[in-house]
């Protein structure tokens, strides 16, 4: 049968991009080093009161009115302050739906996490990327000049991802002081393994917002709750723009059950940093260079190996993620546990001893066995 009638036409900018897709299929049953999410899955407190859930509570419309007060406590805002979003992905939708319309200019970092370009494209907006320096490290000055020369909106994650670097506090006080007119917003969803923060600064900065998320340390990814944080004037903008139940009560539920059960995380930061210390000191010993990560994952230099590396640890049953589409030769690998790390380790060494071609274990070593972590 032969369809009738126009083939509609989509929007110029929906026209113009690329299709995103992350290769967030086939995972089941691995170890997840690939996505940066909680290896290990979230708390039990968490499962428990998932499996207390009456009927009824899967059929009615999410409230989230006496939720609000309690993740502000949480994070030290007022209700007025924070919006709970479908992951930091609607948070920075949200933002952008809100300030920035189409043809506008909006500065992005590169390589930097993916969203940000994504949904500022879907809008329309004129791009400005600005590249990370060649060690990953924030790039204060070229960024500066180019929000100088006017934007509508200014995304960065700190850490960045998937550089795993940071912007110090006071690089961050210039940008907000740089793009006054400019909605800035602070992606913190490794802030767990940071351990800074700028959300104290949403009542002194109007141009600041703040987003977090339970998809990284909390381990709840799948549920898809984030939180945004700005001055009241801002959040009331943003919530006219929000669908009221864009967010469901499943997720709320689990995220304060999440947040009362503090000493999981804390174990978990905790055993990743320890894990993150051991994979940088056996990387140093096999030679690989790595950038210096705050977060819960690791760039790591292969070289031209990069691809070979990544998959023949897939065919080990670990996923990592290589990034040498966008990084020449870098593969980002997600810290776990100690003992997922160990068996990381175990693996890798014996592919970049057995595989790797000497070439390009001297491109992505270097000569030096003194400085392989780089900046
Ligand atoms: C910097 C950054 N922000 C946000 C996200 C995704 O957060 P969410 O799951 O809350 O949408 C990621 C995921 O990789 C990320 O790296």
């Amino acid at each position: 049968m032969t369809k009738s009638g126009y083939r509609l036409k989509p929007r110029p900018s929906i026209v113009r991009m690329d299709p995103y897709r992350p290769p967030s299929s086939g995972r089941d049953g691995k170890v997840r080093l690939d996505f940066n999410e909680n290896t290990v899955g979230c708390s039990a407190r968490v499962l428990r009161l998932l499996r207390k859930i009456p009927a009824a509570g899967f059929a009615v419309y999410p409230e989230y009115e006496k939720a609000l007060p309690k993740f502000a406590r949480h994070f030290g805002v007022s209700a007025g302050q924070l919006t709970l979003t479908n992951g930091t992905d609607e948070a920075i939708q949200l933002v952008v739906n809100t300030f920035v319309n189409a043809g506008d200019r909006v500065v992005v970092l590169r390589p930097s996490y993916a969203m940000y370009r994504f949904y500022a494209q879907v809008a329309g907006a004129r791009i400005e990327e600005v590249k990370y320096l060649p060690d990953m490290s924030f790039p204060e000055q070229k960024l500066l000049k180019s929000v100088r020369a006017g934007a509508r909106a200014v995304f960065l994650a700190n850490p960045n991802n998937p550089t795993g670097t940071s912007a110090s506090p006071a690089q961050l006080r210039s940008l907000l002081q740089a793009a006054p007119r400019a909605a800035v917003l602070v992606d913190e969803a490794y802030f767990e393994f940071f351990g800074q923060t700028v959300v104290p600064w949403i009542s002194r900065y109007r141009n600041l917002f703040v987003s977090r998320t339970f998809s990284k340390a909390y381990g709840l990814a799948a549920l898809r709750l984030g939180c945004l944080f700005s001055g009241a004037d801002n959040m009331r903008a943003i919530r006219k723009g929000q669908s009221p139940y864009s967010v469901n009560s499943v997720a709320v539920a689990s995220a304060l059950e999440a947040i009362r059960d503090a000493s999981f995380v804390k174990r978990y930061v905790a055993e990743v940093l320890r894990a993150r210390r051991i994979l940088c000191e056996e990387l140093d010993a096999m030679g690989l260079r790595h950038f210096p990560s705050d977060a819960n994952f690791v760039l790591v230099r292969f070289g031209p190996a990069a691809a070979s590396v990544s998959r023949r640890l897939r065919e080990q049953g670990i996923l990592v993620r290589d990034r040498s589409y966008e990084i020449s030769g870098c593969v980002r690998i997600t810290v776990g546990t100690v003992p997922q790390t160990r068996k990381l380790v175990e693996n890798l060494r014996r592919i970049w001893q057995t595989g790797g071609s000497s070439a390009s274990r001297a491109k992505a070593g270097g000569r030096s066995r003194m400085k392989r972590r780089i900046g």
